[in-house]
């Protein structure tokens, strides 16, 4: 006889946006619904469910992962920072800002999957031409940009990124 579903959950215990945290989850859980149910983070976007539109991208461990091709019990031990770790007291991330100042959202409902993603290509890749920029965004689906706002937003937070610190003399 089959268990109860209750009794087939299981303890997950990993990091999520720097805070150690555990809830449980039945094995088929997706952490796309997990992260949003459990953890009430809401950012996490779910949209078609197939890995197709990337909408729910969050980082496992520091890659860009599709949280619903993803299962909640897969974090075990690991670490998840999903877009509300973007923002900091209150004030809004570099890419955040140029997002905001391109218009490289209007209604946001890929946005948080977008950063997510953006932020880990530009760890991979910290100084990407224009054209590896738009070959990253075609991994997300935005039915309202256009993309250019987005373009335009990546590029000017290369540059700041990138820029020579100077130095100071003593
Ligand atoms: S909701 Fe996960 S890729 Fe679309
Ligand atoms: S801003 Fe609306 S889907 Fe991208």
């Amino acid at each position: 006889m089959s268990q109860p579903i209750e009794n087939q959950k299981q303890q997950v215990n990993f990091t999520l946006n720097g805070r150690e945290v555990g809830g449980s989850a039945e094995p088929r859980k997706l952490l796309s619904d997990f992260l949003r149910q459990e953890m009430a983070l809401t950012g996490v976007h779910v949209s078609c469910e197939h890995g197709i539109c990337g909408c729910c991208t969050v980082r496992i461990d520091g890659k860009a992962v599709r949280a619903c091709l993803t299962l909640a019990v897969q974090v075990d031990g690991r670490r998840v920072d999903t877009v509300e770790s973007l923002a900091h007291a209150g004030e809004l991330s570099d890419l955040q800002k140029a997002f905001r100042k391109h218009h490289g959202l209007q209604c946001g409902y890929c946005t948080p999957g977008i950063l997510m993603s953006v932020e880990a290509f530009l760890e991979i890749s910290p100084k990407p031409n224009e054209e590896e920029i738009r070959d990253m965004l075609g991994g997300h689906i935005c039915r309202c940009t256009g993309y250019t706002g987005m373009v335009r937003a990546i590029k000017e937070v290369v540059e700041q990124r990138n820029e020579p610190v100077p130095l100071i003399e003593v």
